[in-house]
């Protein structure tokens, strides 16, 4: 959990070194967290391997406390999780103010108990973030669903299976969905469903569990509701973004780093596009090798729901593209309002003009000079390590929570790769 400490924790940031070495990438933050909210679809205990450090999941484990389940550390990376003592439906309100994904109460224990609330979730500043898909989903389950006392319900006599078009493929609206049918009479559609990697292994987990779900990965999934789930083991499969951000930071400081433990085929876009900024990227079974030996080239760049290319990279790629030669086009297609960092960058010499909310059009290359920026969310603030590592000079990042809450250790794994960084 963030402490009043980590709160007002810096990174300090000397560039100007080539990052060399290895690194092993973590599990992934967002399929993390979904499958702790899947733990409350059974009362016995679930086991999660591959768990990332990180503040978010102390975060979801602290909301699934407050519902009465146990949440237990067995081991560095393996969380054990026990829902027979669910006694709640409702999550407490100043914990899911801080962390999006505590949404994801809501489909399991829709399905569990039949009915589910949850105060508005947090969650970055990055644009409109509606929850109308998945209170859609619910109700083509036949749940009720409104919103008291600033607290959303949902409520179902009983759930059945349906047609369910989903208005946008948004994660956690598929992913709740999801999770509520499973335990649904009958057959549930999702039309236009999301694809992430992070949705197709929840399916996953959820199909260990008993689940009948087909065609996650694709936009139309399918689930046949069973009358009971068994509990789950599994393992969290690796963070596309966390393996993206050490490879852009091998590049941007013209150094080489091999990033293992990735799944490749979550990342045909990154490493593409990647390769198209000029990036020379060499595949291995599981770990991917980034280097630069030749100049950047600038591109365009969209980023699109899966399997387009990350939202949560495009800021981290935007940092890249100042070290490039020419102008560079980004178009943020996924939030509505994902460019506040540009404003902060440009402080360090960056030039970057930005038309409306989701255009940015970058020239390069800009020599970046070091600066004291704020972290604003998890993925701008890892942009702008990356923005430190390549300028000269000191760059101090603040309010590094946001940072804390989606990458293990980031200040740790840099400094092993020769990175000259201190948490102040
Ligand atoms: N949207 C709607 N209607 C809805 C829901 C969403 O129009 O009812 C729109 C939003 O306005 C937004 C777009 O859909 O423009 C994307 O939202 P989505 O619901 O897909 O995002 P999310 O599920 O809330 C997850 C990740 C985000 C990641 C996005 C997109 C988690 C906990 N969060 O959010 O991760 O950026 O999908 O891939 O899984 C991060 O890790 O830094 C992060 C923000």
């Amino acid at each position: 959990m963030v402490t009043v400490q980590a709160r007002g924790q810096t990174l300090a940031v000397h560039g100007g070194r080539p990052l060399r070495g290895s690194i092993e990438v973590g599990g992934s933050k967002n399929a993390t967290l979904g499958a702790m909210a899947a733990c409350l679809l059974v009362a016995d205990d679930c086991i999660l391997e591959n768990v990332p450090h990180i503040d978010d999941v102390e975060q979801m484990a602290l909301v699934l406390r407050s519902l009465g389940a146990t949440v237990e550390w067995d081991d560095s990376h393996v969380l054990r999780i026990n829902s027979a003592a669910v006694n709640k439906t409702c999550p407490d309100r100043e914990l899911v103010g801080s962390l999006r994904g505590s949404f994801l109460v809501m489909g399991a224990l829709l399905g569990r108990f039949g009915e589910a609330s949850c105060p508005p979730p947090g969650g970055d500043v990055i644009g409109q973030r509606p929850i109308e898909v998945h209170l859609e989903g619910f109700r083509r389950l036949g749940a009720e669903t409104g919103i008291e006392a600033d607290t959303f319900h949902a409520r179902a006599k009983e759930l059945r299976g349906s047609l369910f078009f989903a208005d946008y493929p948004s994660v956690l609206g598929t992913q709740n969905t999801m999770m509520a049918a499973t335990l649904a009479k009958g057959t549930t559609t999702i039309v236009n469903a999301a694809a992430e990697p992070e949705v197709q292994s929840l399916a996953e987990m959820l199909r260990w569990m008993g689940a009948r779900i087909t065609g996650a990965g694709t936009h139309t999934i399918t689930i046949e509701g069973v009358e009971k789930l068994k509990p789950a083991r599994t393992r969290i499969i690796p963070d596309r973004l966390e393996a993206g951000t050490y490879a852009i930071a091998g590049a941007i400081t013209g150094g080489e780093v091999e990033v293992r433990g990735v799944n490749l085929e979550h990342l045909t876009s990154v490493i593409y596009k990647l390769r198209q900024a000029g990036i020379e990227i060499e595949e291995g079974a599981d770990s991917l090798r980034a280097r630069r030996s030749a100049a950047l080239t600038a591109m365009t760049l969209q980023a699109l729901p899966y399997p387009g290319f990350p939202t949560d990279l495009q800021a981290p790629t935007a940092v890249l593209l100042t070290q490039a030669r020419g102008i560079s086009y980004i178009h943020e297609r996924v939030f509505d309002n994902r460019l506040l960092y540009i404003s902060e960058l440009r402080k360090m010499g960056a030039e970057i003009v930005t038309t409306g909310t989701t255009v940015a059009i970058i020239s390069g290359p800009t020599p970046l000079t070091g600066s004291s920026l704020r972290a604003m969310d998890v993925r701008a603030g890892a942009a702008f390590v990356l923005a430190g590592l390549a300028a000269a000079g000191r760059t101090e990042v603040s309010d590094i929570y946001h940072v804390d809450r989606g990458y293990e250790r980031i200040d740790e794994k840099l400094r092993d790769l020769g990175a000259d960084i201190e948490r102040i």
